[in-house]
């Protein structure tokens, strides 16, 4: 199992055990993040008793990278062997029924970063040309995802995922159009790690954690460091559930096997 852990998550990273870290600077070619609560180490260890390969920060577009060096490091965990993939991320919640503080798993995107990671000659040993993207989220993964959330206690709303290039946030008209084009949640990563993980065949789950509201009619400041401590508070609630989505996944490819 993979896992990318987006601003303020890197608690989750101390739930995994006997680990090892490499630190990105000591990874050839790797982009360096720049930017306060990105770790930026690759953590490979064990979680819920699964071995895992957790990237511990992420490097954005809005830092000046392109979508295909920002997803470089997703493309490493492939080749490292891993086919299920969690991406995690600090978002803002566009749906005025979710609260802030609460997680979110991700059941579809909207790519409006500008940007795609296959643009570009295609690498045909990574995947085809034009990859379909009509099942990006495995509705299995979200299923056994919102089983665990029930089991903990655990409030895990479901909605679509909005990535725009930032690095500003939303003006009032701007947050009232992406509501109308059906998201839920808004942030900076994850669709595009998304199209690189699907190109290559992953099997995907996402879980935003809602750092703030973000209504058209009741615009409140956001600032970065409000979204990180918010994060950094949901994280115990992001590692107790991707622990327990750990322990059962052997039984998700049992049941599918089988079927
Ligand atoms: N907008 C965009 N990105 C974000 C937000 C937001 O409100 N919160 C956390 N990341």
């Amino acid at each position: 199992m993979g896992l990318v852990l987006g601003s303020g998550l890197g608690a989750v990273s101390e739930r995994i055990t006997e680990f090892q870290d490499l630190p990105y600077s000591q990874i050839p070619g790797l982009p360096q993040s720049s930017i306060e609560g990105h770790g930026g180490f690759l953590r490979a260890g064990t979680l819920g008793g699964q071995s895992v390969l957790a990237l511990c920060g992420r490097v954005h577009l809005y830092e000046g990278y392109t979508a295909a060096e920002a997803c470089l490091p997703v493309r490493i965990l492939y080749e490292l062997g891993v086919r299920t993939l969690v991406l995690t991320n600090a978002a803002g919640a566009l749906n005025p029924l979710f609260s802030a503080g609460t997680l979110m798993c991700v059941t579809d995107h909207i790519n409006f970063s500008g940007q795609s990671p296959l643009t570009g000659p295609n690498a045909e040993e990574w995947g085809p040309r034009f990859p379909d993207l009509s099942r990006v989220w495995c509705p299995r993964l979200v299923a056994l995802a919102s089983a665990q959330a029930r089991r903990l206690g655990l409030v895990l709303e479901r909605g679509v995922y909005i990535q725009v290039a930032g690095p500003n946030l939303e003006t009032p008209a701007e947050t009232r159009a992406y509501r109308q084009f059906g998201a839920d949640a808004i942030g900076m990563s994850t669709a595009t790690e998304a199209i690189a993980a699907t190109h290559m065949g992953m099997r995907l789950l996402g879980v935003s954690c809602l750092t703030n509201k973000n209504l058209p009619d009741c615009m409140a400041e956001t600032s970065h460091q409000e979204v990180l401590d918010m994060a950094s508070r949901a994280a115990q609630d992001m590692a107790q559930l991707l622990e327990a989505v750990a322990q059962v996944l052997p039984g998700l490819d049992e049941s599918a096997d089988m079927a």
